[in-house]
């Protein structure tokens, strides 16, 4: 079928459905609303046989629902109504929710249903890891229903009243900032990380701090710094600590309310959006390794063990890896290759993987180009330090999607594992950029190098199912998000246990000195830079506007855009 996707924002939801409708044969074309003549002229140019809405916050036009059936999906369960159903959900903390496929029509959210589908919400999630999680799961396959129940013909979708319907009907409004808001002196711990989490990733919860007005995005419980409620206890690692009414909260990114007729703002490591604001409170860091018996300590970094496995766990918010992560990883990973195991496993958790360079935190520097030098230095050292590790075993695992260098990190290992529905963007395009992380070695040797053109030129995204098939990654695991954890570990586990492990690391060992004789990295490395380097000191470069664009959730600039296909 030919089946045009209207979205407000072609998310991550919309890129997964998109990939997975392709992987199925129909042909897709993306459009973002906006401005309804450039949508019916989409329309009348691609002629769809079905509209379908991953992700959309306005009305479908009268017009255009009355003349093609046009699918919503709406992350709320059958009946469930409003702009703000997932983020109530959280904040009420939901413990099972669902998503329903409906027709378009005059009343938002009301039309007749093709496919709905229930999914728990894990409790300590933010809404934004569940919106690519367990709610993605149940929004593809109920979309994936709808499609193929539209396809075959004669099926009539539920409409949401008479005899056959069962759910109670729930309209509830856009939850406001006033309903986010956070009383420091009084509510618990639990509360805080409730609003803070329905909030996370967008639109975070608008709150005061050392005098001026922030959103706050992101939280995780703190077990044992305790302090005057509201009060600043330390930081780590970026993030700021803040005292509750019973306890303290973890809150690692912050964006400064706009002022009337002041620049836009953007998302930033709270501890470098407060500057010089910032009073002096210890840096408390926690181990890299638990110890037992004590309550787990929030950490974007953390290491352990199961005999002679070894997982380096790493979450970064939005999956942005800057140059200060990018060190606090290399590090970690350093330790990591100390410990006497003979697989180790990188990633692992729920949600990005890695997205490459810290746009947000470039953004902010001062000196534009020797931040992004920086950062790519940074991200490029530890590629590097994973692509000559020899002397063991070393798996990706992503349980969530990845993009950019990121994906190119997960290459550097010996074998990649992506949860299922995972979504990558093998490419760097898109930001004007040419890439480095050693992609011009490792994706074609993973691919080959007719694959790897393709992927980097189209710049589209790529299921983990697609990703299997052409070699991009090794193996899928079809698991919950919340399992994804316990499987990778199993999977480790078993290849650690197996015979051959010890043969596998010696052939791996050869297999990079003949690869470094007939091109050393280094060789790469210097090729890649020398480009990226040339894009990151020309104001003019399309990068710049790319960036700058993107930080602030604006639309790529057409000029911009249209030239970096043009690159290198
Ligand atoms: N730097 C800073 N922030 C980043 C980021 C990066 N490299 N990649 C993603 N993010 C942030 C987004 O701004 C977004 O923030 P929000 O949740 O506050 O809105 C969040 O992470 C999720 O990203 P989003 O774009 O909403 O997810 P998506 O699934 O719709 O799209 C990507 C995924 C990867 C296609 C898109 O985020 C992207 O193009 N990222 C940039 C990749 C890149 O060019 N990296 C640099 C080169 S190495």
């Amino acid at each position: 079928m030919r089946i045009l996707f209207l979205v407000s924002a072609f998310n991550s939801l919309s890129q997964r459905l998109h990939a997975e409708l392709r992987d199925l044969r129909h042909t897709v074309e993306v459009h973002v609303a906006g401005d309804e003549g450039a949508l019916r002229a989409a329309l009348d140019r691609f002629g769809p046989d079905l509209v379908l809405a991953p992700m959309l916050k306005s009305a479908v036009p009268e017009d255009v629902w009355s003349a093609y059936t046009c699918l919503i999906v709406h992350p709320g369960p059958p009946g469930d109504r409003g702009p703000s159903s997932l983020d109530r959900a959280v904040q009420d903390g939901v413990a099972e929710w669902g998503v329903t496929v409906l027709q378009a029509e005059r009343e938002m959210d009301a039309g007749p249903v093709w496919a709905s589908a229930s999914c728990p919400l894990p409790p300590g999630c933010a809404k934004s890891d569940l919106y690519r999680g367990e709610v993605a799961d149940a929004a593809v396959a109920a979309a994936l229903l709808a499609v193929e129940r539209f396809a075959a013909g004669g099926y009539r979708p539920q409409p949401q009243h008479g005899p056959g319907w069962r759910e109670p009907i729930r309209t509830r409004p856009y939850l406001r900032q006033e309903q986010r808001r956070i009383d420091w002196s009084a509510d618990p711990t639990e509360a805080v990380l409730r609003r803070l989490r329905a909030a996370d990733s967008q639109p975070g919860v608008l709150d005061e701090l050392l005098g001026a007005e922030w959103y706050l995005h992101g939280g995780h419980p703190e077990p044992e710094l305790r302090g005057r409620p509201g009060a600043l206890l330390a930081t780590r690692s970026g993030a700021v600590c803040r005292a509750t009414a019973d306890g303290a909260v973890w809150i690692p990114e912050l964006r400064r309310r706009r002022t009337p007729g002041g620049p836009e703002t953007f998302k930033l490591p709270a501890v470098t959006a407060l500057g010089a604001l910032l009073p002096r409170v210890p840096e408390v860091l926690a181990p890299l390794m638990g110890a037992e018996g004590r309550a787990p300590a929030w950490t974007d970094i953390g290491y352990r063990e199961e005999g002679p496995v070894g997982f380096l766990r790493f979450s970064f918010p939005g999956g942005a890896m800057s140059t200060d992560h990018c060190r606090r990883l290399l590090d970690a990973y350093r330790f990591a290759l100390g410990r006497p195991t003979s697989v180790l496993v990188l990633g692992g958790g729920r949600d990005f993987f890695s997205n490459g360079i810290h746009l947000n935190v470039i953004e902010a520097a001062a000196d534009l180009a020797r931040e992004s030098w920086a950062n790519i230095t940074a991200i490029d050292d530890l590629v590097a330090e994973v692509l000559t590790t020899t002397d063991r075993l070393v798996v990706a695992a992503l349980g969530g999607n990845a993009a950019a260098g990121g994906v190119m990190l997960a290459l550097a290992a010996d074998e990649v594992w992506c949860r299922q529905g995972a979504v990558l963007n093998p490419h760097y395009r898109l930001m004007g950029l040419y890439g480095s992380e050693y992609w011009t070695y490792s994706l074609p040797r993973r691919v080959g190098a007719a694959e790897a053109e393709r992927l980097t030129e189209r710049a589209q995204p790529v299921s983990a199912e697609a990703a299997h098939r052409i070699g991009l990654v090794d193996r899928v695991l079809a698991c919950a998000p919340a399992d994804f954890g316990p499987t990778a570990a199993h999977l480790a586990g078993l290849l650690a246990a197996s015979p051959t492990v010890q043969d596998r690391i010696a052939a791996k060992k050869a297999a990079r000195d003949a690869d470094e004789r007939a091109r050393p990295l280094a060789a790469y490395r210097e090729e890649e830079l020398a480009v990226m380097r040339r894009q990151f000191r020309d104001p003019a470069a399309p990068y710049h506007a790319l960036r700058a664009a993107f930080v602030r959730k604006r639309p790529a600039p057409a000029g911009a855009a249209a030239l970096c296909s043009g690159e290198h």
